[in-house]
């Protein structure tokens, strides 16, 4: 039984190092010396960002939200090799099974996936988890950072069992303008975060963290990725490249919970920090949002330049628009186009494998516990 509550211990907060006349906040990695004579962590000491207590205790809790979406991704683990591929081989090969237009699809789509999770994954490790100052927190990003893993181990099994050509399609972030300009405009928001010499600590410096954490948690996962699961759920629906459909099934299933956790971290920065928040920096996220939407759209008419049963550009900026909208109510901003109408509604249902366990006859998987571990 989990015990919520924060034990009577003494508390002291770590006090600030001296270092030639400038003075710092104390050890943000938890790397640094060992503070022998501070005090036990009190929940009130700990905070999202600039936090001065010690980073290595886990407990006592603070962020619940943190620590539940952390089991939550425990208990929803999944490997891509456990999925069949076996329909996706026969369609792709046959001759006539797959349009043209279905096929560069099919092939961009997963081109933009296949760099995309190794930049979300860069960005977790090499800058967010520097910066973010709670254990509950950190914890999450490890989980969050081996899903990613997984995201990237899936296409590595695509391109295998199809038999793409892995050049092309892990190049494509480089070689395709419109898969280039969006991982272009992410990656501007995280350079100079993973600088060893950045700091947060300053208005200037934990707004550009805010920044990073809008592009990849709100724009990347929380945007870009849905209008790249709707396309290749529309074809599950239809009964093509159903293994991969079921792929990003579990894939949507683990980012929806990354794009809570986003959400749930900016939310919780903000109330620490309301003087982060101005309404000159909500304008610019409104604005990032906006941009980033346009963007989706450029990519879905480069992608999709005549559409195919179901699917077609014009859909998939409706749909960026609905989600953009989506977005901004859920960081507390006004939204930024006109009242969309969802044209996916069954991407809701999509993201419930418990309730569409049979969608596409999903295996129920039966993980190896402590409990079944063989020695020999
Ligand atoms: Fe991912
Ligand atoms: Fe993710």
């Amino acid at each position: 039984m989990l015990d919520w509550s924060e034990p009577a211990a003494p508390s002291r907060q770590m006090p600030p190092t001296v270092v030639a006349q400038t003075i710092v906040v104390a050890d943000q990695t938890g790397l640094g010396t060992i503070d022998r004579s501070g005090g036990r962590v009190s929940v009130d000491d700990k905070r999202m960002i600039n936090c001065r207590a010690d980073v290595n205790q886990l407990l006592p809790l603070k962020y619940k939200w943190a620590w539940e979406k952390y089991l939550a991704g425990c208990n929803n683990h999944w490997m891509p090799t456990e999925v069949s591929m076996q329909a996706d081989i026969a369609l792709w090969k046959s001759r006539d099974g797959l349009t043209e237009d279905e096929r560069r699809a099919i092939k961009r789509n997963l081109g933009f996936f296949a760099a995309s999770e190794s930049l979300v994954a860069n960005n977790i490790v090499l800058a967010i988890y520097r910066h973010l100052t709670n254990p509950e927190c950190r914890q999450y990003l490890l989980r969050q950072s081996f899903e990613e893993a997984v995201h990237t181990h899936t296409f590595q099994y695509i391109v295998e069992s199809l038999g793409l050509d892995e050049g092309e399609l892990f190049n494509m972030y480089r070689e395709v303008p419109s898969i280039t300009d969006k991982a272009a405009w992410a990656l501007k928001h995280t350079q100079h975060l993973d600088d060893p010499d950045f700091r947060t600590g300053t208005p200037e410096a934990d707004q550009a963290f805010l920044r990073d954490l809008v592009a990849f948690y709100v724009i990347f996962e929380g945007m870009w990725f849905y209008t790249g699961f709707a396309q290749i759920l529309s074809l599950g629906r239809r009964n093509k490249m159903v293994g991969i459909a079921e792929q990003y099934q579990y894939i949507l299933r683990d980012e929806s919970i990354h794009l809570n956790f986003g959400i749930d971290v900016i939310n919780q920065i903000k109330i620490e920090n309301p003087h982060l928040w101005t309404k000159a920096f909500q304008d610019e996220v409104r604005a990032m949002v906006r941009e980033a939407a346009e963007l989706e759209a450029a990519y879905g008419r480069d992608t999709m330049p005549r559409g195919f049963l179901g699917l077609n550009a014009a859909l998939c900026e409706s749909y960026m628009h609905f989600i953009a909208n989506r977005r901004c109510a859920q960081l507390g901003l006004a939204r930024v186009f006109d009242e969309a109408e969802n044209p996916f509604p069954w991407m809701s249902e999509a993201m419930d494998l418990k309730k569409e366990k049979n969608f596409f006859e999903t295996r129920v998987i039966e993980y190896q516990n402590g409990g079944a571990l063989s020695w020999e």
